[in-house]
């Protein structure tokens, strides 16, 4: 059985029919990687994962139970982290306040400062600027806080929307050196990324998307012999 299960939604903003019976599955220890341009749909499937958009017709299943109809925060608390675009840390509050924050009604608040020190050694960047509020990070401070947020919570799953958009490129290969440190060590992750490159890197699986479908599943390897697919609907 899939860790997660999207299977025919489509979601609608108003009238706008943005996705159009996306379905995809993402295994126990996987890094699923969607792609496709802008405007494809990417974050709106993330956003219906979490009931924040919520599709109209179809299911999203966590290890096959139906959580389509549960409220965004019924579904946090059942196990799936999402690290927005936007890398929402809380400008006012410390490193340590934003994760403690991140603990909270999740099964990260039994794992004190253990899941703390885990998370440092992951981003030893952050137990630097432990007492930092989270207006004075750098960007690539607030992406790695944001992650780390997710993480605290110990997830079952991970849902991570385009984390290396505008990082200089030696923090995109920073960062993507550390999510596949995560995943090895047992973290599941869907991710939204533009940049093949990482991508590449990081997938067992990729989805492409384009106007409110998939077009394409399959390994790096397939994708990488694919030239139509990656000329149709990539910006390569
Ligand atoms: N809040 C909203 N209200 C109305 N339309 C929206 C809203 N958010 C997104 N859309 C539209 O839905 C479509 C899919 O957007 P989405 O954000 O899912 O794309 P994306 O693949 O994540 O793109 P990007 O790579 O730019 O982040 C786009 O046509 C977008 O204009
Ligand atoms: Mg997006």
């Amino acid at each position: 059985m899939s860790l997660l299960a999207v299977e025919e939604i489509h979601t609608y903003y108003g009238e706008a029919h943005i996705l159009q019976g996306v379905s995809l599955t993402v295994a126990e220890g996987e890094v699923v990687t969607l792609i496709g341009r802008n405007g494809a749909g990417k974050t709106t499937t993330l956003r219906s994962i979490m009931g924040i958009a919520r599709p109209r017709q179809g299911r999203v299943r966590l290890r096959g139970d139906d959580v389509t109809a549960l409220g965004t925060h019924e579904i946090a608390r059942r196990g799936i982290a999402w690290i927005p675009e936007e890398r929402r840390v809380l400008p006012n509050l410390t490193v340590l306040e934003n994760l403690r924050l991140g603990m909270l009604g999740t099964r990260g608040k039994n794992g004190g400062s253990d899941v703390l020190d885990e998370v440092f050694t992951y981003f030893p960047r952050l137990r630097e600027r432990i007492d930092h509020r989270g207006r004075f990070l750098s960007g690539g401070e607030q992406q790695m806080l944001a992650i780390a947020r997710g993480l605290v919570s110990r997830p079952s799953v991970m849902l991570v929307d385009e984390p290396t958009e505008g990082l200089a490129p030696l923090l995109v290969q920073n960062l993507t050196h550390i999510l596949g440190a995560i995943n090895r060590q047992g973290t599941t992750i869907l991710l939204v990324e533009q940049t093949l490159e990482v991508a590449m890197a990081l997938s067992h699986r990729l989805y492409v998307m384009d106007q409110g479908r998939i077009q394409f599943e399959g390994t790096p390897d397939t994708l990488r012999r694919d030239p139509t697919i990656q000329q149709r609907f990539l910006e390569i």
